[in-house]
């Protein structure tokens, strides 16, 4: 059985080895956050394409693109993300996903819904036949975590305050003991809940295409519908 690291590596490789060749220097590239994104984030700066710059989910993920000299850019002064690469923690067979392990869910989304195209990288520990088993990320007000969590138990979660702030300064309530058996309406029902900023739940903004690394060392690459 292969490590986890290793499978980390191979998903990245894949996937930079197919993005490569259409490479522009015209492009931003929306970049997420998370230890399967550094080892993209390594390819990319191994091979150095001509691009115009990167829009990055996190501070995190910034300070590993400005130390590998990778140009970023604000978002604000970016009309459009050619694609963007980002894990998952969970991903269920129509492409829905569970984010936001790392915290950085919100700027994660707002740069999937720039993206012409998302490309999720993981590996085969995270398909699922249903989201759920990993507790749902909801980044909240501050001012509002408790209401919030009050609301989310009566929606049948078990919401568990994180230690820490996100990088928008606010709290996540990790929410277990949920069946995400329709994806859009959770998605919908948490975000509708006054204090929420996001949830983790992505089925608005789906990626088009993954690449799942699996422990026999093969990579699969599955395109959406
Ligand atoms: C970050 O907030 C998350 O959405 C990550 O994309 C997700 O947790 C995957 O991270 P790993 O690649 O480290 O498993």
């Amino acid at each position: 059985m292969m490590a986890s690291d290793v499978l980390k590596q191979k998903v990245a490789e894949a996937a930079y080895t197919s993005l490569e060749r259409f490479i522009q220097p015209n492009w931003v590239l929306g970049i997420g956050t998370g230890s399967t994104v550094n080892c993209f984030i390594d390819c990319l700066a191994r091979s150095n394409p001509p691009f115009a710059c990167a829009v990055s989910s996190s501070l995190q993920t910034s300070d590993r693109l400005e130390t590998l000299n990778i140009n970023i850019a604000d978002i604000n002064d970016v009309s459009e993300v050619m694609v963007y690469i980002d894990g998952a923690d969970e991903v269920d067979p129509s492409f829905a996903l569970i984010k936001g392990g790392g915290g950085a869910l919100t700027r994660e989304k707002i740069v999937a819904s720039m993206a012409r195209k998302f490309v999720c990288i993981v590996d085969e520990s995270k398909m699922v036949d249903c989201l759920g088993e990993f507790s749902v990320p909801v980044e909240v007000l501050p001012f509002a975590h408790q209401p919030v969590a009050t609301k989310l138990g009566k929606l049948g979660g078990n919401p568990k305050l994180r230690a820490g702030l996100t990088d928008n300064g606010n709290c996540i309530l990790d929410v277990g003991g949920l069946k995400i058996d329709d994806p859009e309406y959770w998605e919908q029902t948490i975000n509708d809940i006054p204090g929420v900023v996001t949830t983790g739940i992505f089925s608005l903004h789906r990626p088009q295409e993954i690449f799942i690394a699996k422990v026999d060392g093969s990579v699969d690459h599955r395109v959406g519908h």
